[in-house]
């Protein structure tokens, strides 16, 4: 079959790159407070492949979208411009910023992961860009430097702050397991989803509104608390600790007990999947939804609705995955009533759909 490089580009790719999108099951808002998350990759992909642009010069970077049907020119130091290509050359500039001599390059971006979803396109579409020049260029890259090149490109040259848990995931993730990371030591860990169950993606019909401007609020109100109880970080409290975090101004102290007992959510969550208790990794997944609806308001009422809506038909939890303020829910379900759970859910909720 022709590749989508070779149809637009008439050569074939000399490397490809591939990598998934995700949802995070516990663990929202923890990973820029240093804390603990648990996404997992979903089934769709992102496929990037790549070829030197030979005639152009050093830093020329050429991209085709089959999503946007068009493509794209820009050359070395030239600024992001808030497109799809920004994504791409974001990567290629924090290559360059660490040392690397890129030669010019040609790509042709492919694949099923939905936009808007909430499930991290953006953080997908970094990965495979930097896993196909890695195998282009025989990059010495860790898969740990890859996810961080692509938070950096992200942070840097396209101008969003977002944190490390969706190139990690993207990067070090296994479809059907779960990955545990503390982004404090950035060390992993894979772990088993729960058997004869449906880890289940609905988009509320609403598409997230992660402006830069909310998540850098969210952000700010966790630095000031981390400022006024005078701690480096977040992680440094426990909910034990709770006493101590009332006494700050509200909603500081409610942004601040969202983090503490999310980061507690996710270790009991990692223990209740030990534990094969999936009845208690699905509670926590509900009183993960109540504390981002109501301590650390992420939420918006399509969302909710579509949270109730999953419980009422028979889901064991169901929580907003992802950013917020828009976007998806993630539920668990169990495998042999998912058709039938999916299906009185839509009919609830006609403007949400599976993903
Ligand atoms: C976005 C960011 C992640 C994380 C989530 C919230 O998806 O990209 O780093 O902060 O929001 O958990």
């Amino acid at each position: 079959m022709t590749s989508l490089f070779e149809t637009v580009f008439g050569a074939p790719p000399e490397a490809v790159g591939r990598a998934h999108a995700r949802a995070n099951l516990l663990g929202e808002h923890t990973d820029y407070n240093g804390g603990f998350v648990l996404p997992t990759p979903l089934r769709y992909e992102t496929v990037v492949e790549v070829a030197e642009a030979t005639g152009e010069a050093a830093g020329f970077v050429e991209a085709h979208s089959a999503r946007f049907g068009e493509t794209r020119t820009r050359r070395a130091g030239e600024p992001a411009r808030g497109d799809w290509l920004d994504y791409v050359a974001g990567c290629l500039w924090g290559l360059a910023q660490e040392g690397y001599d890129l030669p010019p390059l040609r790509f042709a971006i492919d694949g099923t992961v939905p936009m808007g979803a909430g499930i991290s396109s953006s953080a997908a579409l970094e990965v495979a860009v930097l896993r196909a020049v890695r195998a282009l260029l025989k990059l010495p890259l860790g898969d740990g430097a890859l996810a961080r090149l692509g938070q950096r490109a992200e942070n840097d040259y396209v101008g969003m702050r977002c944190s490390i848990m969706d190139q990690m995931v993207a990067s070090l993730g296994t479809p059907g397991r779960a990955l545990f990371l503390d982004t404090r030591s950035m060390t992993s860990e894979l772990v088993d989803l729960p058997a004869g169950h449906r880890i289940a993606v609905v988009h509320c019909g609403t598409a997230h509104r992660l402006t830069a401007g909310d998540y850098n609020t969210r952000q700010r109100e966790c630095e000031e608390a981390c400022r006024l109880l005078g701690i480096a970080s977040l992680r440094d409290l426990s909910p034990d600790d709770l006493d101590r975090t009332r006494a700050l101004p509200d909603p500081l102290s409610r942004r601040t007990r969202h983090v503490m007992t999310e980061n507690q959510r996710v270790l009991d969550g990692v223990r209740a999947l030990a534990h094969r208790d999936w009845p208690g990794f699905g509670r926590l997944m509900d009183e993960s939804h109540a504390s981002q609806r109501d301590d650390y308001e992420v939420s918006i009422p399509e969302i909710n609705a579509l949270v109730e809506a999953a419980k009422r038909h028979g889901a064991l939890g169901a929580r907003l995955t992802g950013g917020g303020f828009g976007g998806s829910i993630v539920a668990l379900v169990e495998a042999f009533r998912y058709a039938d759970w999916l299906a009185h859910v839509l009919a609830d909720r006609p403007e949400a759909r599976e993903i």
